[in-house]
């Protein structure tokens, strides 16, 4: 491709080292979607003839079906996707093939490609966070009564509804699902046009480009344009705040398919047991995900180290930008497929959420709140019912068991009514601000869930 310049071959080791068409030929479509549009152009403002471009056209389109159907062949001579196309196009076609580069430049040819790539696959995960999101309300709704205690460094807080806490994962991956959905606003700009970093003398209509391919924006600046990798990082930081979110719920559920806990029970399909000890039954999913945070959180310094210090324009270290993403992708990817699988067989073991509920002082709040409602100012509450809860550590009576002696010991303000509080369903269902754990609210949530997630 740059022979006329050069008097000696490519070191074997430079070819073997600076090759990419072994991870960048995924991009093929879309580096053939760029080819089309700009052979189009190219026609459009008089360069290319009608027949050169229908003869590129269907050479391009042919090698696509051959990469397609994994009949084409690869050189890594020809070290990327677009020098491998270009190149067989060519020697297909002679030389109607060799004009297809005129005014453009690998520089703003792998960007629009990857920009193209991005916008696929954005879409694509944005459809595996929605599975997600509709396998957790299906398995709240399997469960609509499980109680459950809420935990705050991880010791038992107050009781909720199981989908409560099902459903505060619902709204991380929604807040997922609209990060994405904003990236796109960036993605979505054509750098095609901007050349190796200055655009071309040859009068290029880019608008008409992008139309064909799309694009609602075209970039503004041929020199950010080629160089520009924030789009990457963007949405590689937002695959690694997915599998952020995709390893708190493995560890609640490392933790819920526990025997300390026993809350809920997982497919047979979806545990691994061990070699040596028969009995077990192990959660390696949320494992082997919660472990690839690792390597996401890793794509992210690795990019953003690689764009740091960059000097203007393109450099040959972006080349260094397609494998985390490539990788970023395919991790949240499969890992959003088998966590929508294994929820969507997940079993709450009610009995045991509910054993677990039985824990008197997780109504502690609930007493403090009484009091205030009575009228004392709730910080004394707090202080009188941390007083009962040692007589109870102290004694071993529950709150439920305690004489009204010993309640009205600590404040006269209780009455007969205290023992109503030790009553999980009214204690839920008290909870009637909006976001609270209502049965009330709850069901609302999941009405509302069902009417944005649809069927899918
Ligand atoms: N494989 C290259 C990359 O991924 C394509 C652009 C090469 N441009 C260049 N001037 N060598 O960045």
């Amino acid at each position: 491709m740059w022979k006329g310049r050069f008097q000696k071959a490519t070191a074997a080791l430079l070819t073997q080292y600076g090759e990419s068409i072994s991870f960048d030929w995924r991009l093929y479509k879309h580096d053939i979607a760029g080819s089309v549009a700009h052979a189009k152009g190219l026609h459009h403002i008089g360069v290319l003839s009608a027949e050169e471009l229908s003869l590129i056209t269907e050479g391009l389109l042919s090698i696509g079906r051959e990469i397609e159907a994994g009949e084409f062949e690869f050189k890594i001579e020809l070290e990327d996707i677009h020098m491998n196309i270009e190149a067989a196009l060519t020697e297909r076609i002679g030389a109607a093939g060799a004009k297809l580069h005129t005014a453009r430049s690998r520089n703003d040819q792998v960007a629009t490609d990857v920009r193209l790539y991005c916008r696929d696959a954005v879409a694509e995960t944005v459809g595996k966070l929605r599975s997600m999101q509709r396998a957790l309300v299906a398995c709240a709704r399997r469960h609509p009564a499980a109680v459950v205690p809420g935990y705050t460094h991880l010791q038992r807080g107050q009781p909720v509804l199981f989908a409560h806490h099902l459903l505060a994962y619902v709204e991380m991956f929604d807040r997922d699902a609209a990060r994405l959905a904003d990236a796109l606003g960036r993605i979505d700009v054509m750098p095609l046009g901007s050349g190796a970093l200055a655009g071309s003398t040859v009068p290029l209509d880019r608008e008409f480009v992008a139309k064909e391919l799309g694009f609602p924006r075209v970039s503004q600046n041929s020199m950010d344009a080629v160089s520009d990798r924030d789009f990457i990082a963007e949405l590689v930081f937002d695959l690694a705040l997915v599998g952020a979110h995709l390893s708190r719920l493995s560890e609640d559920i490392i933790l819920w398919a526990s025997a300390e806990f026993g809350f809920i029970t997982l497919s047979d399909a979806h545990t691994t047991g061990s070699s040596l000890m028969p009995q077990k039954k192990n959660p390696d999913i949320a494992e082997i995900t919660r472990g690839k945070s690792g390597r996401l959180y890793g794509n992210l310094m690795s990019l953003l180290t690689t764009i740091k210090g960059l000097p203007m324009t393109y450099n040959r270290d972006l080349q260094e930008d397609k494998e985390p993403l490539f990788d970023s992708l395919d991790t949240v990817g499969i890992a959003l497929e088998i966590f929508a699988e294994m929820v969507g067989e997940m079993e709450v073991n009610e009995g045991r959420t509910r054993a677990a509920c039985g824990d008197p002082f997780l109504f502690a709040t609930d007493i403090a709140d009484y009091l205030v409602k009575k009228g004392t100012p709730f910080r004394e509450a707090h202080e009188i019912v941390g007083g009962l809860t040692a007589r109870s550590v102290e004694t071993g009576v529950g709150f439920p068991d305690m004489d009204l002696d010993v309640y009205r010991g600590f404040s006269a303000a209780f009455e007969d009514d205290v023992f109503a509080l030790f009553d999980i369903e009214a204690a839920l269902a008290a909870r009637t601000a909006i976001g609270a754990p209502s049965p009330e609210g709850v069901a609302a949530q999941l009405a509302r869930w069902d009417g944005e997630l649809g069927e899918g």
